[in-house]
């Protein structure tokens, strides 16, 4: 495994690669990574020649109250773990070679970017957006990888990379859980024991809403109000949306009818954690393996 750290090394290995028609997989990460992040590159080593995972904490998509200094680094183990995972290439930039002193340029998110975290994190999509299409820059990648916990941030690079005519494959992958179904992330690690037994609560809430919708209920406002209750039953501190919206305009619906994601956002303490789970009319969605004490990782 090769770790790079010069933003035209990287370019230039990889441009090399590509002349030989070896097929890259690209996996962004912001490092503290677990077995969400791993599953992205062992998917990107199954389907392409070459994997290159980058490692960078992004200054630009934390807002002036959030956890940027606190965000955990954790390099050396970050390194062993890929190696693990047979990585081909990390790199990590440096943060003033990714932001020049006088760097002034952004990506304006997409639609799909407004509500929700966007509207809660203002400014954090445009600075997801940016890091990137920097990245999709400097690693000259076929396919990218992102997990679909992070569901509207995988709509946002979507939708920019169809807007912006960039030439990459976007693949979504998908969550991976704990034994009990709590969704790994790298903030998992902030959250007492207290608070990790409370925050199984998003995953009850969002097995709770498959649940009515097996059930036959389709009326987005009972759905929504069942997943509050759940929330609040599991004693989260606040909950910022449970929602029912549009798996592709992640706009709210009214009535369920065949696609609908259920988004969450909840707080624990001075953590904040986000699930999802895409919704299936048909009593088996292979996204949900239900809410059992024994659930095994790997839904959705
Ligand atoms: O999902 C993340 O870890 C980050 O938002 C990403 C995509 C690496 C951009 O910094």
């Amino acid at each position: 495994m090769k770790v790079i750290h010069d933003l035209n090394e990287i370019h230039t290995q990889l441009e090399f690669a590509r002349r030989d028609s070896k097929r890259i997989g690209l996996v962004p990460t912001m490092g503290a990574l677990h077995d969400g992040h791993l599953s992205l590159v062992k998917r990107a080593n199954d389907e392409c020649d070459i994997s290159v995972a980058t490692i960078f904490v992004n200054p630009t998509q934390f807002g002036p109250n959030e956890d940027l200094t606190k965000y955990p680094r954790t390099l050396e183990k970050d390194l062993d773990h890929l190696r693990q995972a047979g990585c081909s290439f990390v790199f990590v930039p440096a943060a003033d070679k990714i932001y020049a002193p006088n760097h002034s340029t952004y990506v304006e998110p997409p639609t799909v970017a407004n509500r929700w975290e966007g509207e809660i994190r203002p400014g954090h999509f445009r600075g997801v957006a940016t890091i990137v299409l920097k990245l999709f820059q400097l690693v000259p990648a076929h396919i990218a990888y992102f997990g679909r916990k992070d569901y509207q941030q995988l709509a946002v690079i979507r939708a920019m990379v169809d807007d912006l005519n960039i030439p990459m494959r976007i693949e979504a992958c998908p969550t991976i859980r704990e034994q009990d179904g709590l969704a790994m992330s790298s903030r998992n690690r902030y959250l007492s024991s207290e608070e990790r037994k409370r925050a199984l609560g998003l995953w009850h809430a969002l097995c709770r809403v498959q649940e009515l919708v097996n059930d036959g209920e389709d009326r987005v406002s009972t759905l929504n109000d069942a997943m509050q209750s759940k929330l609040k039953d599991a004693s989260v501190d606040s909950v910022d949306y449970a929602n029912v919206v549009d798996a592709d305009t992640l706009e709210p619906l009214e009535r369920f009818q065949g696609q609908g994601v259920a988004i969450i956002a909840a707080r624990l303490g001075k953590t904040r954690l986000i699930d999802n789970l895409t919704l299936s009319q048909s009593s088996s969605n292979s996204n949900y393996d239900g809410c059992r004490d024994d659930a095994q990782g790997g839904a959705d």
